[in-house]
Protein backbone atom coordinates (compact mmCIF):
# COMPACT_ATOMS: atom_id res chain seq x y z
CA UNK A 1 0.00 0.00 0.00
CA UNK A 2 1.45 4.02 -0.35
CA UNK A 3 3.03 4.93 2.39
CA UNK A 4 0.72 7.79 4.35
CA UNK A 5 2.29 10.68 6.92
CA UNK A 6 0.90 9.15 10.04
CA UNK A 7 -0.30 11.81 12.22
CA UNK A 8 0.88 11.41 16.24
CA UNK A 9 -2.16 12.51 18.75
CA UNK A 10 -2.14 12.78 22.62
CA UNK A 11 -5.31 12.16 24.72
CA UNK A 12 -5.58 15.84 24.95
CA UNK A 13 -9.15 17.32 24.18
CA UNK A 14 -7.80 18.78 21.24
CA UNK A 15 -6.00 16.14 19.56
CA UNK A 16 -9.24 13.56 19.86
CA UNK A 17 -10.67 16.40 18.03
CA UNK A 18 -8.66 15.87 15.28
CA UNK A 19 -8.69 12.31 15.55
CA UNK A 20 -12.15 12.65 15.40
CA UNK A 21 -12.49 14.49 12.51
CA UNK A 22 -10.21 12.11 10.58
CA UNK A 23 -13.31 9.51 11.44
CA UNK A 24 -15.49 11.32 10.46
CA UNK A 25 -14.16 11.90 6.88
CA UNK A 26 -13.79 8.66 6.25
CA UNK A 27 -10.00 8.74 7.25
CA UNK A 28 -7.99 5.86 9.83
CA UNK A 29 -7.13 5.96 13.35
CA UNK A 30 -5.69 3.87 15.89
CA UNK A 31 -7.22 4.32 19.22
CA UNK A 32 -6.32 2.48 22.68
CA UNK A 33 -9.44 0.27 24.53
CA UNK A 34 -9.17 -1.35 27.94
CA UNK A 35 -8.05 -5.03 25.91
CA UNK A 36 -5.80 -3.42 22.94
CA UNK A 37 -5.59 -0.86 20.64
CA UNK A 38 -8.25 -0.60 17.53
CA UNK A 39 -7.66 0.07 14.13
CA UNK A 40 -10.81 2.24 13.68
CA UNK A 41 -12.88 3.99 10.71
CA UNK A 42 -16.32 4.86 9.70
CA UNK A 43 -19.06 1.50 10.11
CA UNK A 44 -21.28 3.11 8.17
CA UNK A 45 -19.22 3.55 5.45
CA UNK A 46 -17.63 0.45 2.88
CA UNK A 47 -14.84 2.77 1.82
CA UNK A 48 -13.65 3.98 4.98
CA UNK A 49 -13.94 0.27 5.81
CA UNK A 50 -11.54 -0.94 3.47
CA UNK A 51 -8.72 0.94 4.26
CA UNK A 52 -8.77 -1.17 7.19
CA UNK A 53 -8.43 -4.18 5.70
CA UNK A 54 -6.16 -2.69 3.29
CA UNK A 55 -3.61 -1.71 6.36
CA UNK A 56 -4.03 -4.90 8.54
CA UNK A 57 -3.60 -6.83 5.04
CA UNK A 58 -6.46 -8.62 6.88
CA UNK A 59 -8.30 -11.25 4.11
CA UNK A 60 -11.70 -9.60 3.12
CA UNK A 61 -13.81 -12.54 4.53
CA UNK A 62 -12.74 -11.43 8.08
CA UNK A 63 -15.28 -9.28 9.91
CA UNK A 64 -14.88 -6.26 12.06
CA UNK A 65 -16.41 -5.17 15.25
CA UNK A 66 -18.34 -2.03 15.40
CA UNK A 67 -17.54 0.25 18.60
CA UNK A 68 -20.04 2.40 19.92
CA UNK A 69 -20.53 4.93 22.74
CA UNK A 70 -24.16 5.05 23.43
CA UNK A 71 -26.53 1.94 23.56
CA UNK A 72 -28.84 4.47 21.49
CA UNK A 73 -26.40 3.97 18.41
CA UNK A 74 -26.75 0.16 18.93
CA UNK A 75 -30.35 0.40 17.19
CA UNK A 76 -29.11 1.56 13.93
CA UNK A 77 -26.94 -0.98 13.46
CA UNK A 78 -29.19 -4.30 14.44
CA UNK A 79 -32.48 -5.06 13.60
CA UNK A 80 -33.66 -7.01 16.78
CA UNK A 81 -31.81 -6.92 20.79
CA UNK A 82 -32.80 -9.71 22.67
CA UNK A 83 -33.59 -10.25 26.07
CA UNK A 84 -30.39 -11.88 26.99
CA UNK A 85 -28.56 -9.36 25.12
CA UNK A 86 -29.99 -6.66 27.40
CA UNK A 87 -28.94 -8.46 30.26
CA UNK A 88 -25.51 -9.10 29.13
CA UNK A 89 -25.37 -5.30 28.01
CA UNK A 90 -26.57 -3.96 31.20
CA UNK A 91 -24.06 -6.23 33.12
CA UNK A 92 -20.78 -5.53 30.94
CA UNK A 93 -21.05 -3.08 28.77
CA UNK A 94 -19.03 -0.62 28.61
CA UNK A 95 -16.43 -3.47 28.99
CA UNK A 96 -14.39 -6.49 27.02
CA UNK A 97 -17.39 -8.00 25.95
CA UNK A 98 -18.57 -7.97 22.13
CA UNK A 99 -22.01 -8.84 21.17
CA UNK A 100 -23.36 -10.40 17.67
CA UNK A 101 -26.71 -9.50 16.38
CA UNK A 102 -28.50 -9.80 13.33
CA UNK A 103 -27.52 -6.76 11.34
CA UNK A 104 -29.00 -3.55 10.04
CA UNK A 105 -29.87 -2.75 6.27
CA UNK A 106 -27.91 0.57 6.84
CA UNK A 107 -24.40 -1.76 8.03
CA UNK A 108 -22.15 -2.30 5.00
CA UNK A 109 -21.51 -5.92 4.14
CA UNK A 110 -17.82 -4.72 3.68
CA UNK A 111 -17.96 -4.37 8.00
CA UNK A 112 -19.81 -7.75 8.48
CA UNK A 113 -17.23 -9.92 5.93
CA UNK A 114 -20.69 -10.64 3.41
CA UNK A 115 -22.70 -12.25 7.06
CA UNK A 116 -26.15 -10.58 7.95
CA UNK A 117 -24.37 -10.29 11.31
CA UNK A 118 -22.94 -7.46 12.99
CA UNK A 119 -20.42 -7.53 15.80
CA UNK A 120 -20.47 -4.92 18.53
CA UNK A 121 -19.17 -3.13 21.67
CA UNK A 122 -18.65 -0.67 23.77
CA UNK A 123 -15.48 -0.20 25.11
CA UNK A 124 -14.61 1.05 28.50
CA UNK A 125 -11.32 2.54 28.00
CA UNK A 126 -11.59 6.43 28.83
CA UNK A 127 -9.94 8.00 25.18
CA UNK A 128 -11.90 5.19 23.07
CA UNK A 129 -14.98 6.55 24.76
CA UNK A 130 -14.33 10.37 24.15
CA UNK A 131 -13.22 9.42 20.85
CA UNK A 132 -16.20 7.98 20.38
CA UNK A 133 -18.74 10.57 21.67
CA UNK A 134 -16.96 13.29 19.73
CA UNK A 135 -17.02 11.46 16.48
CA UNK A 136 -20.51 10.56 16.77
CA UNK A 137 -20.15 7.62 14.42
CA UNK A 138 -19.81 4.04 15.17
CA UNK A 139 -16.38 2.59 14.45
CA UNK A 140 -15.55 -0.53 13.04
CA UNK A 141 -12.48 -1.48 14.14
CA UNK A 142 -10.08 -4.63 14.43
CA UNK A 143 -6.96 -4.97 16.54
CA UNK A 144 -4.30 -2.77 15.42
CA UNK A 145 -2.02 -5.44 14.48
CA UNK A 146 -0.47 -6.57 11.29
CA UNK A 147 -2.99 -9.55 10.14
CA UNK A 148 -1.49 -12.91 11.87
CA UNK A 149 0.62 -10.76 14.24
CA UNK A 150 -0.25 -10.34 18.24
CA UNK A 151 -2.71 -7.63 18.94
CA UNK A 152 -0.72 -4.19 20.72
CA UNK A 153 -1.12 -3.42 23.71
CA UNK A 154 1.13 -0.79 23.94
CA UNK A 155 1.74 2.56 21.88
CA UNK A 156 5.50 1.30 21.09
CA UNK A 157 3.79 -2.35 19.39
CA UNK A 158 0.68 0.02 17.29
CA UNK A 159 3.74 1.96 15.94
CA UNK A 160 5.93 -0.74 15.03
CA UNK A 161 3.43 -2.14 13.25
CA UNK A 162 1.30 0.60 11.53
CA UNK A 163 3.33 3.23 11.29
CA UNK A 164 3.06 4.84 7.30
CA UNK A 165 -0.19 2.74 7.46
CA UNK A 166 -3.07 5.02 9.02
CA UNK A 167 -3.92 8.64 9.27
CA UNK A 168 -3.33 8.65 12.82
CA UNK A 169 -2.49 6.95 15.64
CA UNK A 170 -3.66 8.11 19.43
CA UNK A 171 -1.11 7.36 22.02
CA UNK A 172 -2.98 6.08 25.12
CA UNK A 173 -0.27 4.09 27.17
CA UNK A 174 -0.62 0.38 27.80
CA UNK A 175 -3.93 -1.50 27.68
CA UNK A 176 -5.58 -2.85 30.93
CA UNK A 177 -7.02 -6.15 29.84
CA UNK A 178 -4.51 -7.11 27.58
CA UNK A 179 -6.58 -9.89 25.14
CA UNK A 180 -8.80 -8.95 23.08
CA UNK A 181 -12.66 -8.47 23.93
CA UNK A 182 -15.07 -11.61 24.67
CA UNK A 183 -17.15 -12.83 21.59
CA UNK A 184 -20.44 -13.88 21.99
CA UNK A 185 -23.15 -14.62 19.08
CA UNK A 186 -26.46 -13.97 20.38
CA UNK A 187 -28.39 -13.59 17.39
CA UNK A 188 -29.35 -17.59 17.40
CA UNK A 189 -31.28 -19.09 19.82
CA UNK A 190 -28.50 -20.69 22.06
CA UNK A 191 -25.53 -18.39 22.54
CA UNK A 192 -22.32 -19.48 21.32
CA UNK A 193 -18.88 -17.96 22.54
CA UNK A 194 -16.16 -17.78 19.71
CA UNK A 195 -13.58 -16.04 21.26
CA UNK A 196 -12.85 -16.16 25.16
CA UNK A 197 -11.76 -12.92 27.17
CA UNK A 198 -12.23 -10.57 29.88
CA UNK A 199 -15.49 -11.35 30.55
CA UNK A 200 -15.55 -15.37 31.05
CA UNK A 201 -18.13 -18.14 30.44
CA UNK A 202 -18.75 -18.57 33.88
CA UNK A 203 -20.03 -15.12 34.41
CA UNK A 204 -21.94 -14.94 31.33
CA UNK A 205 -23.52 -18.52 32.01
CA UNK A 206 -24.28 -16.79 35.89
CA UNK A 207 -26.43 -14.61 34.45
CA UNK A 208 -28.08 -15.92 31.06
CA UNK A 209 -27.92 -20.13 31.50
CA UNK A 210 -25.93 -22.41 29.56
CA UNK A 211 -24.40 -21.25 26.53
CA UNK A 212 -22.36 -23.33 23.26
CA UNK A 213 -18.31 -22.71 23.36
CA UNK A 214 -16.68 -23.26 19.31
CA UNK A 215 -13.14 -21.68 19.61
CA UNK A 216 -12.07 -23.35 16.91
CA UNK A 217 -12.74 -24.31 13.52
CA UNK A 218 -14.08 -27.99 12.63
CA UNK A 219 -11.71 -29.72 9.69
CA UNK A 220 -13.33 -29.10 6.81
CA UNK A 221 -16.17 -26.92 7.63
CA UNK A 222 -16.26 -23.08 7.24
CA UNK A 223 -16.69 -21.29 11.12
CA UNK A 224 -19.01 -19.25 11.67
CA UNK A 225 -16.62 -16.97 13.20
CA UNK A 226 -14.27 -16.45 10.02
CA UNK A 227 -11.78 -15.35 12.40
CA UNK A 228 -10.96 -18.99 13.65
CA UNK A 229 -9.72 -20.21 10.42
CA UNK A 230 -6.74 -17.82 10.54
CA UNK A 231 -3.94 -18.31 12.21
CA UNK A 232 -3.59 -15.50 14.92
CA UNK A 233 -1.24 -13.85 17.42
CA UNK A 234 1.72 -15.47 16.34
CA UNK A 235 5.30 -14.37 16.49
CA UNK A 236 7.85 -14.91 14.54
CA UNK A 237 9.67 -17.67 16.51
CA UNK A 238 7.95 -20.97 17.11
CA UNK A 239 6.00 -21.62 20.04
CA UNK A 240 5.68 -25.12 21.33
CA UNK A 241 3.35 -25.79 24.54
CA UNK A 242 5.48 -28.40 26.63
CA UNK A 243 3.72 -31.17 28.34
CA UNK A 244 5.66 -32.70 31.57
CA UNK A 245 6.91 -32.15 34.67
CA UNK A 246 9.15 -28.93 36.04
CA UNK A 247 11.90 -31.16 35.33
CA UNK A 248 11.66 -32.60 31.42
CA UNK A 249 10.55 -28.96 30.64
CA UNK A 250 14.16 -28.21 32.13
CA UNK A 251 15.86 -30.63 30.55
CA UNK A 252 13.70 -29.95 27.30
CA UNK A 253 14.95 -25.98 27.19
CA UNK A 254 18.41 -26.91 27.89
CA UNK A 255 19.15 -29.28 25.25
CA UNK A 256 17.29 -26.87 22.46
CA UNK A 257 19.12 -23.89 23.56
CA UNK A 258 22.17 -25.92 23.00
CA UNK A 259 21.98 -25.15 19.13
CA UNK A 260 19.05 -22.45 19.63
CA UNK A 261 17.99 -19.38 20.94
CA UNK A 262 15.21 -20.42 23.30
CA UNK A 263 13.01 -18.63 25.23
CA UNK A 264 10.04 -19.48 27.80
CA UNK A 265 7.35 -18.26 29.35
CA UNK A 266 7.80 -18.48 33.17
CA UNK A 267 5.54 -18.04 35.89
CA UNK A 268 7.02 -16.10 39.06
CA UNK A 269 6.33 -19.39 41.25
CA UNK A 270 8.62 -21.44 38.81
CA UNK A 271 12.27 -22.50 39.49
CA UNK A 272 15.04 -20.34 37.89
CA UNK A 273 16.08 -21.62 34.32
CA UNK A 274 19.86 -21.22 33.47
CA UNK A 275 20.69 -18.17 32.20
CA UNK A 276 21.39 -18.32 28.87
CA UNK A 277 17.86 -19.84 28.27
CA UNK A 278 15.73 -16.47 27.82
CA UNK A 279 12.82 -16.11 30.79
CA UNK A 280 9.56 -13.97 30.48
CA UNK A 281 7.24 -14.25 33.29
CA UNK A 282 3.32 -14.18 33.21
CA UNK A 283 3.30 -13.41 36.39
CA UNK A 284 1.97 -15.61 39.16
CA UNK A 285 0.29 -18.82 39.09
CA UNK A 286 -2.89 -17.83 40.24
CA UNK A 287 -3.12 -14.35 38.56
CA UNK A 288 -4.74 -14.74 35.14
CA UNK A 289 -5.38 -11.55 34.87
CA UNK A 290 -1.51 -9.93 34.82
CA UNK A 291 -1.02 -12.95 32.39
CA UNK A 292 -3.23 -11.81 29.91
CA UNK A 293 -2.28 -8.06 30.73
CA UNK A 294 1.86 -9.51 29.82
CA UNK A 295 0.63 -12.13 27.14
CA UNK A 296 0.83 -10.27 23.64
CA UNK A 297 3.99 -7.61 25.04
CA UNK A 298 6.11 -11.19 25.98
CA UNK A 299 5.49 -12.16 22.46
CA UNK A 300 6.05 -9.42 20.64
CA UNK A 301 9.29 -8.56 23.10
CA UNK A 302 10.65 -11.84 22.50
CA UNK A 303 10.69 -11.60 18.58
CA UNK A 304 12.43 -8.68 19.09
CA UNK A 305 15.25 -10.78 20.86
CA UNK A 306 15.67 -12.62 17.90
CA UNK A 307 14.56 -16.45 19.80
CA UNK A 308 14.03 -19.22 17.61
CA UNK A 309 11.78 -20.84 20.13
CA UNK A 310 9.21 -19.81 22.50
CA UNK A 311 8.84 -22.35 24.99
CA UNK A 312 5.57 -22.04 27.22
CA UNK A 313 4.13 -23.79 30.01
CA UNK A 314 0.07 -25.11 29.87
CA UNK A 315 -2.33 -23.43 30.84
CA UNK A 316 -5.73 -23.88 32.67
CA UNK A 317 -8.85 -23.79 31.03
CA UNK A 318 -11.14 -21.36 33.10
CA UNK A 319 -12.02 -18.38 33.85
CA UNK A 320 -9.86 -15.36 32.39
CA UNK A 321 -6.85 -18.17 32.02
CA UNK A 322 -9.25 -19.65 29.20
CA UNK A 323 -8.66 -16.34 27.19
CA UNK A 324 -4.69 -16.64 27.95
CA UNK A 325 -5.02 -20.21 27.26
CA UNK A 326 -6.87 -19.66 23.56
CA UNK A 327 -4.08 -16.86 22.24
CA UNK A 328 -1.77 -18.76 23.20
CA UNK A 329 -2.79 -21.62 22.18
CA UNK A 330 -3.66 -20.20 18.22
CA UNK A 331 -0.30 -18.83 18.40
CA UNK A 332 1.32 -21.85 18.70
CA UNK A 333 -1.03 -23.29 16.18
CA UNK A 334 -1.54 -25.88 18.17
CA UNK A 335 1.81 -26.94 18.97
CA UNK A 336 1.89 -29.16 22.05
CA UNK A 337 4.76 -31.58 22.99
CA UNK A 338 4.56 -34.16 25.21
CA UNK A 339 7.19 -34.83 27.39
CA UNK A 340 6.22 -37.05 29.76
CA UNK A 341 7.03 -40.23 29.42
CA UNK A 342 4.85 -43.31 28.16
CA UNK A 343 4.40 -45.95 31.06
CA UNK A 344 3.73 -49.37 30.11
CA UNK A 345 2.49 -52.08 32.38
CA UNK A 346 3.08 -55.80 31.66
CA UNK A 347 0.70 -58.37 33.15
CA UNK A 348 0.82 -62.25 33.18
CA UNK A 349 -0.50 -64.44 35.94
CA UNK A 350 2.64 -64.51 38.45
CA UNK A 351 5.19 -62.10 37.50
CA UNK A 352 7.96 -64.32 37.51
CA UNK A 353 8.37 -65.68 33.95
CA UNK A 354 6.38 -64.15 30.99
CA UNK A 355 6.04 -60.66 32.07
CA UNK A 356 9.60 -59.90 33.89
CA UNK A 357 11.18 -61.21 30.39
CA UNK A 358 8.79 -58.65 28.46
CA UNK A 359 9.50 -55.89 30.88
CA UNK A 360 13.28 -56.76 30.39
CA UNK A 361 12.98 -56.63 27.07
CA UNK A 362 10.97 -54.06 26.13
CA UNK A 363 13.40 -51.61 28.29
CA UNK A 364 16.04 -52.73 26.16
CA UNK A 365 14.73 -51.57 22.83
CA UNK A 366 13.87 -48.29 24.74
CA UNK A 367 17.45 -47.98 25.43
CA UNK A 368 18.14 -48.97 21.64
CA UNK A 369 15.49 -46.93 20.01
CA UNK A 370 15.62 -43.81 22.93
CA UNK A 371 12.22 -43.85 23.47
CA UNK A 372 11.01 -42.46 26.58
CA UNK A 373 8.70 -45.09 28.08
CA UNK A 374 8.67 -46.62 31.59
CA UNK A 375 8.19 -49.69 31.59
CA UNK A 376 7.03 -52.51 34.29
CA UNK A 377 5.74 -55.36 35.32
CA UNK A 378 2.75 -56.97 37.89
CA UNK A 379 0.91 -60.49 38.08
CA UNK A 380 -2.55 -61.08 38.39
CA UNK A 381 -1.66 -63.48 41.22
CA UNK A 382 2.10 -62.76 42.16
CA UNK A 383 4.52 -64.97 43.53
CA UNK A 384 7.44 -64.79 46.28
CA UNK A 385 10.49 -63.96 45.91
CA UNK A 386 12.05 -63.62 42.22
CA UNK A 387 11.96 -64.38 38.80
CA UNK A 388 11.89 -67.98 38.20
CA UNK A 389 15.17 -69.56 37.63
CA UNK A 390 15.03 -70.85 33.54
CA UNK A 391 13.20 -66.92 33.17
CA UNK A 392 16.70 -65.42 34.38
CA UNK A 393 18.88 -67.85 32.31
CA UNK A 394 16.80 -67.42 28.81
CA UNK A 395 16.87 -63.95 29.53
CA UNK A 396 20.94 -64.07 29.95
CA UNK A 397 21.57 -65.81 26.88
CA UNK A 398 20.53 -62.50 25.07
CA UNK A 399 22.48 -60.27 27.54
CA UNK A 400 19.39 -58.87 29.54
CA UNK A 401 19.16 -59.51 33.40
CA UNK A 402 16.64 -60.01 35.10
CA UNK A 403 17.90 -61.29 38.37
CA UNK A 404 17.07 -58.21 40.37
CA UNK A 405 13.36 -58.55 39.67
CA UNK A 406 10.84 -59.50 42.40
CA UNK A 407 7.49 -60.28 41.96
CA UNK A 408 4.81 -57.46 42.71
CA UNK A 409 1.13 -57.83 42.59
CA UNK A 410 -1.15 -56.13 40.80
CA UNK A 411 -3.51 -53.13 41.74
CA UNK A 412 -6.04 -50.72 41.15
CA UNK A 413 -3.04 -47.77 40.90
CA UNK A 414 -0.90 -49.78 38.90
CA UNK A 415 -3.66 -49.58 35.95
CA UNK A 416 -4.23 -45.80 36.74
CA UNK A 417 -1.23 -45.08 36.47
CA UNK A 418 0.02 -47.17 33.21
CA UNK A 419 -0.63 -45.14 29.71
CA UNK A 420 -0.58 -48.93 28.02
CA UNK A 421 -1.38 -52.17 29.89
CA UNK A 422 0.04 -55.54 27.75
CA UNK A 423 -1.28 -58.89 29.05
CA UNK A 424 -0.12 -62.34 27.65
CA UNK A 425 -3.53 -63.69 27.45
CA UNK A 426 -7.09 -62.54 26.48
CA UNK A 427 -7.75 -64.57 30.17
CA UNK A 428 -5.81 -62.16 31.77
CA UNK A 429 -6.93 -59.38 29.60
CA UNK A 430 -10.73 -59.89 30.52
CA UNK A 431 -9.66 -60.40 34.34
CA UNK A 432 -8.48 -57.02 34.54
CA UNK A 433 -11.32 -55.23 32.56
CA UNK A 434 -13.94 -57.53 34.91
CA UNK A 435 -11.86 -56.51 38.35
CA UNK A 436 -11.24 -52.86 37.39
CA UNK A 437 -13.89 -51.74 34.86
CA UNK A 438 -13.07 -48.72 32.39
CA UNK A 439 -10.03 -49.14 31.26
CA UNK A 440 -10.90 -50.75 27.89
CA UNK A 441 -9.39 -48.38 25.94
CA UNK A 442 -5.68 -49.08 27.37
CA UNK A 443 -5.58 -52.65 27.75
CA UNK A 444 -4.63 -55.15 25.00
CA UNK A 445 -3.44 -58.72 24.60
CA UNK A 446 0.65 -58.13 23.95
CA UNK A 447 -0.28 -59.48 20.63
CA UNK A 448 -3.43 -57.83 19.70
CA UNK A 449 -1.55 -54.71 20.52
CA UNK A 450 1.38 -55.90 18.13
CA UNK A 451 -0.89 -57.05 15.32
CA UNK A 452 -1.10 -60.69 16.25
CA UNK A 453 -3.66 -62.78 17.84
CA UNK A 454 -2.36 -65.56 19.93
CA UNK A 455 -1.87 -65.49 23.37
CA UNK A 456 1.77 -66.49 24.77
CA UNK A 457 1.34 -69.75 27.36
CA UNK A 458 2.99 -69.85 30.46
CA UNK A 459 5.64 -71.78 30.63
CA UNK A 460 5.80 -72.35 34.31
CA UNK A 461 7.48 -75.61 34.88
CA UNK A 462 8.90 -76.20 31.05
CA UNK A 463 12.58 -76.67 30.46
CA UNK A 464 14.88 -73.99 29.43
CA UNK A 465 14.16 -74.49 25.78
CA UNK A 466 10.34 -73.99 26.73
CA UNK A 467 11.39 -70.66 28.22
CA UNK A 468 13.73 -69.88 25.54
CA UNK A 469 11.10 -70.47 22.94
CA UNK A 470 8.56 -68.18 25.16
CA UNK A 471 11.03 -65.33 25.13
CA UNK A 472 11.70 -65.33 21.39
CA UNK A 473 8.09 -65.09 21.05
CA UNK A 474 7.42 -61.95 23.00
CA UNK A 475 10.97 -60.54 21.59
CA UNK A 476 9.28 -60.93 17.91
CA UNK A 477 6.22 -59.08 19.22
CA UNK A 478 7.85 -56.51 21.17
CA UNK A 479 9.82 -55.47 17.78
CA UNK A 480 6.86 -55.57 15.57
CA UNK A 481 5.16 -53.07 18.27
CA UNK A 482 7.51 -51.24 19.64
CA UNK A 483 7.07 -48.34 17.33
CA UNK A 484 3.84 -47.61 18.38
CA UNK A 485 5.28 -46.35 21.35
CA UNK A 486 7.04 -42.85 19.77
O1 LIG B 1 -11.06 -6.32 22.09
C1 LIG B 1 -11.42 -6.33 20.91
O2 LIG B 1 -12.42 -6.93 20.53
C2 LIG B 1 -10.53 -5.56 19.91
C3 LIG B 1 -10.62 -4.09 20.26
C4 LIG B 1 -9.92 -3.24 19.27
O3 LIG B 1 -11.95 -3.72 20.42
N1 LIG B 1 -10.94 -5.83 18.57
C5 LIG B 1 -10.72 -7.02 17.95
O4 LIG B 1 -11.16 -7.12 16.65
O5 LIG B 1 -10.16 -7.94 18.49
P1 LIG B 1 -10.69 -8.25 15.63
O6 LIG B 1 -11.21 -7.82 14.33
O7 LIG B 1 -9.24 -8.47 15.74
O8 LIG B 1 -11.49 -9.53 16.05
C6 LIG B 1 -12.87 -9.66 15.73
C7 LIG B 1 -13.29 -11.10 15.87
C8 LIG B 1 -12.83 -11.94 14.71
O9 LIG B 1 -12.38 -13.20 15.18
C9 LIG B 1 -14.08 -12.07 13.87
O10 LIG B 1 -14.09 -13.27 13.12
C10 LIG B 1 -15.17 -12.03 14.90
O11 LIG B 1 -14.72 -11.15 15.90
N2 LIG B 1 -16.41 -11.48 14.34
C11 LIG B 1 -16.66 -10.21 13.99
N3 LIG B 1 -17.88 -10.09 13.47
C12 LIG B 1 -18.45 -11.31 13.47
C13 LIG B 1 -19.70 -11.84 13.06
N4 LIG B 1 -20.63 -11.08 12.52
N5 LIG B 1 -19.92 -13.17 13.20
C14 LIG B 1 -18.97 -13.95 13.75
N6 LIG B 1 -17.76 -13.51 14.18
C15 LIG B 1 -17.50 -12.21 14.03
MG1 LIG C 1 -7.35 -9.36 15.83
Amino acid sequence: MPEKETKYLSVSDEDLQIGAAILQEGGTVIFPTETVYGLGADARSPKAAEKIFEAKGRPSDNPLIVHIAEEEQLNDLVIEIPEKAKTLMQAFWPGPLTLIFKKAECVPTTVTGGLSTVAVRMPEHPVAKKLLSIAKVPVAAPSANLSGKPSPTTFLHVKQDMDGRVDAIVDGGNCRVGVESTVLDISGEIPVLYRPGGVTKEQIESLIGPIQVVTKAKEGESPKSPGLKYKHYAPDAEIQILRGSMEQVEAYAKQLSKEHKTAILTFDEFPAFPDHIITYSLGSRNNPEDAAHRLFAALRNLDLQGVTYILAPEIPDDGVWSAVRNRLYRAAGENIISLAEKSVLFVCTGNTCRSPMAEGILKEIAKRERLSVSVSSAGICAGNGSASQNAIQAMQEIGITISEHHPTQLTFDKIQDADLVLTMTTGHKQMILQAFGQCENKVFTLSEWAGESTDILDPYGGDLAVYCACRDEIQELLEKGWRKLK
